[in-house]
């Protein structure tokens, strides 16, 4: 355990661990330096959404201090300044992503709604009855649910490609599952239930053997490990702000040119056009055919901010710290006899699930809480996950690169804790 003789030592071992310096990292978000219940907040629930950034609270207190206005439509001064760091945002998330153009970055209101997006523009376009979706036994529910709607309209069907007691996706039978009838993959990159990291290349490289369009699910990996969509050669790639450290209510759908240019719009209104007549409307260009209305202005340049400062640190390093960290907590973990880890695929990131005895996640969540240490505890939006497992729920550990290695020891004398008072 951390104490004042040996907090020194930690602090070296955190900065020889990688280039990475958390402790000074943390200074640049102010809501760390909290407590709560009487206890330093330790936040370790990250892949529900993760903590901003001064640099991103700024950048949002500029745009509504200096330069708001609606975008795209004004002559004067406040409007194209607004205009020209909206569009500045989008070319800081191509770059983010590699992508090769930024008309292929479509802002939208979280990964949700990009999967909705394509579901309801490419899916109902494309697909009919009898055609087959491959999903993963670990997607979330934003990668089940709107594919489940579009088989109800269509006839399509669902398949799944199954997972091991590990939470490994199996390979081969994701292989088999795909035939003639296959028209669609959307997988996601990391579990946020398991933190499994699937090998998405043999994924996408496997569909595109067969002519089939893949969708990357990039929630929980776009904020903790670098991504280059040219290089993937993924067909959509779909992110949160919110996770990666930038605002809520903005979110990026990636789609390859030739893709996004033959779909119709997801939805009609101001800015997605260029011209309107009772008769015949014809529609904007890219990216805009898909951005209808007034945008989340300041959620787009905030997460362009967020972008500029998780690139300042460099998503190298924050992967190798986060995979440091996690393995210092699953051995801590390990040393509990009560604890079971639920997910241990040998490609994981630093998402820990977790079981304590027989006691309820919520019992645990709540007693951490009292400890400082806010965790999530539930289904997590997975329920085929817990299913699989046979369990209801799991208590969950996620974390980020301003996570200590003193945090995970706060983490688990918590956890010792529950088990005192649940005996
Ligand atoms: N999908 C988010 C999570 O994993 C909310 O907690």
């Amino acid at each position: 355990m951390v104490t004042a003789e040996n907090a020194l030592s930690i602090k070296e071992w955190n900065r020889s661990a990688s280039e990475l310096d958390a402790y000074k990292l943390r200074d640049d978000f102010p809501i760390l330096k909290r407590w709560v219940h009487g206890k330093p907040l330790v936040y370790l629930d990250n892949a529900a959404s993760s903590q901003k950034p001064q640099a991103v609270i700024d950048a949002i207190e500029k745009v509504y201090t200096d330069s708001y206005s609606n975008i795209h439509r004004g002559v004067h001064a406040l409007s194209q300044e607004c205009t020209s760091a909206y569009e500045e945002a989008r070319e800081k998330v191509q770059n983010f992503l590699n992508a090769a153009h930024s008309k292929e970055i479509i802002f939208v209101r979280n990964a949700t709604e990009a999967i909705n997006l394509v579901v309801s523009s490419y899916g109902r376009t494309n697909l009919s009855r009898g055609d087959e979706i491959v999903i993963s036994a670990m997607e979330h529910h934003a990668n089940i649910v709107p594919w489940q709607i579009l088989c109800q309209q269509t006839g399509a069907v669902l398949r799944v490609a199954p997972m091991t007691d590990e939470g490994e996706l199996q390979l081969d039978e994701y292989k088999k599952l795909l035939n003639d009838k296959t028209r669609f993959v959307s997988i996601v990159h990391i579990s946020n239930a398991l933190g499994t990291i699937n090998p998405i290349r043999d994924i996408i490289a496997a569909a595109h053997d067969r002519g089939v369009p893949v969708l990357i699910d990039g929630a929980q990996s776009a904020p903790h490990t670098s991504i280059d969509v040219q290089e993937l050669d993924c067909d959509f790639f779909v992110f949160s702000g919110h996770k990666l450290y930038g605002p809520s209510g903005i979110g990026v759908l990636y789609g390859k040119t030739e893709f996004l240019d033959s779909m119709p719009p997801y939805q009609g209104g101001g800015d997605m056009i260029s011209y309107v007549s009772f008769e015949k409307t014809l529609y904007n260009d890219l990216p805009y055919k898909f951005e209808a209305g007034t945008p989340h202005i300041a959620g787009a340049i905030g997460l362009g901010a967020a972008i500029d400062y998780l690139t300042s640190i460099g998503l190298d390093s924050i992967a190798a710290y986060e995979q440091e960290l996690l393995e210092y907590a699953t051995r801590a973990l390990a040393e509990i006899p009560e604890v079971r880890i639920i997910g241990a695929a040998k490609e994981k990131a630093a998402v820990i699930s977790f079981l304590i005895g027989d006691i309820h996640p919520h019992d645990v969540g709540t007693i951490l809480d009292q400890q400082g240490v806010a965790i999530r505890t539930g289904h997590h939006c997975a329920q085929p996950i817990m299913d699989r497992f046979g369990i209801p729920a799991t208590a969950r550990a996620s974390l980020a690169f301003y996570n200590t290695r003193e945090e995970i020891d706060a983490l688990i004398a918590g956890i010792k804790k529950v088990i005192e008072v649940f005996g």
